[in-house]
């Protein structure tokens, strides 16, 4: 038998994505037959009743697919079962370990990270660190690179390596591993791919949503660790890597840390020209009134909920490009887009005329929609005696290859992790050295904002954070890009 612990089972991720994530793998039959899913957690509560919150968050998130069926959830609720749980004390999962037996174990930490450290020895303790079992820790580990460290050695003193699963979510997103196939399955455009045919890179992750409760958390974290030092430079990675030999999971991670390894240090002389920090004040999203960031905390606090970046990777591909990175709580959209911005002409043959030559774009969405779309120059249809051009759109996304399809479910991005990690395949996963050298390049960057007294700005709920946020582009000639890939 093999089985997948859930520390944190009844927990938010659990229930919001990981056990949804579950079902809609059954459904497909993508779970080995033999499965057992443990949730493990504090409360004091019985099988039952657990299975009957499980069953409430897959049927609505099934139901909104329309894939809900008591086929599937009954093969599913014979692989449930439940265990309260205190997962720092050895002693206490023993019981566990009975449960799961010899079988392979594959723990998921889905509770705070500040947990991590005294479970993964609780665990080792009680047996459930064997050669064949795996840990799948959930971001953010640590919140600089000292306490990663710390955390890690915990980690590695436990398990090797290569049983360590370190979760970024984004990484499960289709439209994430699809760059991998753009870039790597083309000969089309890697030969563009370089700093003779790019003028600047720009990745954007604009959420409407306020921090709200998660403040707690949120306070001691902020924009630049909760979504910088992972899925930001993670898309960076995959942006700007060189080809990798093939796609073992150490080939593909080799070259996403040599990216990590060329980014320029931020010192604090510079941080002020090339880092925003931003926090919102009240303001209306989505037509409704909301409430600043001090507000919702209850008193005023120093924590940034947008960080815009200028990134420079000193190497040979890059040097000269700019990565222009932003994300930020309460933006007017939930936008997730990575945007690659070509050269323009070197000499314009069409100067005077209407339709003045853009440069191409490549816009790889990842949110609200997934698609990739090229933009190219166009002729207008028509008899004018002057040639006049307009951008036209090229999609090279799957979904749009026949419009009557009804596009494929759009999956949860743990779907794709959970299976990988059961599987044991670690190349969606971060390693080690990986986590390592983000922090690096983060810590600096925020040892340059308290060595500059860098503060957050305010920005009004509702608009793309602080004005300085496009000075930082304008100051280069630059603007954000506005190009919607589905206009
Ligand atoms: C999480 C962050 O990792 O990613 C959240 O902790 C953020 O603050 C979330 O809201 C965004 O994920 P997605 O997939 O909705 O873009």
């Amino acid at each position: 038998m093999a089985a997948l612990v859930l520390f944190g089972g009844g927990g938010d991720l659990a229930m919001r994505m990981l056990l949804p994530s579950l079902y809609f793998l059954d459904h497909e039959g993508r779970l080995p037959e033999d499965l057992k899913i443990i949730g493990a957690a504090r409360s004091e509560e019985t099988a039952d009743e657990y299975i009957e919150k499980v069953r409430t968050a897959c049927e609505s998130k099934a139901r909104a697919d329309d894939v809900w069926d008591e086929a599937t959830w009954s093969r599913m609720k014979a692989r449930l079962d439940y265990l309260a749980v205190d997962a720092t004390s050895a002693e206490s999962l023993k019981p566990l370990k009975d449960k799961v037996g010899d079988g392979d174990v594959t723990s998921f930490l889905a509770v705070s990270p500040s947990l991590y450290a005294r479970i993964v020895t609780a665990m080792r303790a009680a047996g459930l660190a064997e050669a064949n079992d795996r840990v799948v820790l959930e971001k953010p580990v640590g919140r600089d690179l000292d306490s990663f460290r710390e955390i890690d050695d915990a980690v590695s003193d436990a398990f090797s390596e290569s049983q360590v699963f370190r979760i970024d979510h984004y990484l499960g997103k289709e439209t994430v591993q699809n760059l991998i196939a753009l870039r790597f399955g083309n000969t089309v455009f890697e030969p563009l791919w370089n700093a003779q045919n790019i003028d600047h890179v720009e990745i954007t992750i604009g959420e409407t949503v306020g921090v709200g409760d998660r403040w707690p958390y949120y306070d001691e974290y902020g924009a630049l660790r909760d979504m910088l030092q992972n899925h930001m430079l993670q898309l960076l990675c995959l942006v700007a890597m060189e080809p990798p030999s093939d796609l073992d999971p150490e080939s593909v991670r080799n070259e996403k840390v040599k990216v990590l390894r060329s980014l320029r240090p931020i010192t604090h002389e510079e941080a002020e020209r090339v880092t925003v920090r931003g926090q919102y004040v009240g303001g209306i999203v989505d037509g409704e009134t909301v409430k600043g960031y001090d507000e919702e905390r209850g008193q005023p606090s120093d924590t940034e909920t947008f960080v815009a970046i200028r990134a420079d990777i000193d190497n040979w591909r890059w040097a000269g490009v700019p990565f222009f990175m932003r994300t930020g709580k309460r933006l007017p959209e939930k936008r997730t887009e990575i945007v690659i911005a070509f050269k323009p002409l070197p000499h314009s043959i069409f100067d005077g005329r209407e339709g003045e030559p853009q440069a191409n774009r490549m816009i790889i969405e990842l949110q609200p929609e997934e698609d990739i779309s090229l933009t190219v120059m166009n002729k207008k249809a028509g008899l004018d005696a002057q040639m006049q051009l307009q951008p036209i759109k090229m999609s090279l996304s799957w979904g749009f290859r026949d419009k009557t399809e009804t596009p494929p479910r759009r999956r949860i991005a743990y779907e794709r992790l959970l299976l990988d990690a059961l599987n044991g395949d670690s190349t969606l996963f971060v390693r080690r050295d990986e986590a390592e050298q983000a922090w690096k390049w983060v810590d600096e960057v925020s040892q340059a904002w308290s060595d500059g007294n860098v503060k957050p700005q305010d920005y009004v709920a509702g608009t793309w954070g602080p004005d300085t946020a496009d000075m930082l582009m304008a100051r280069t000639g630059r603007d954000w890009n506005t190009i919607d890939v589905r206009d």
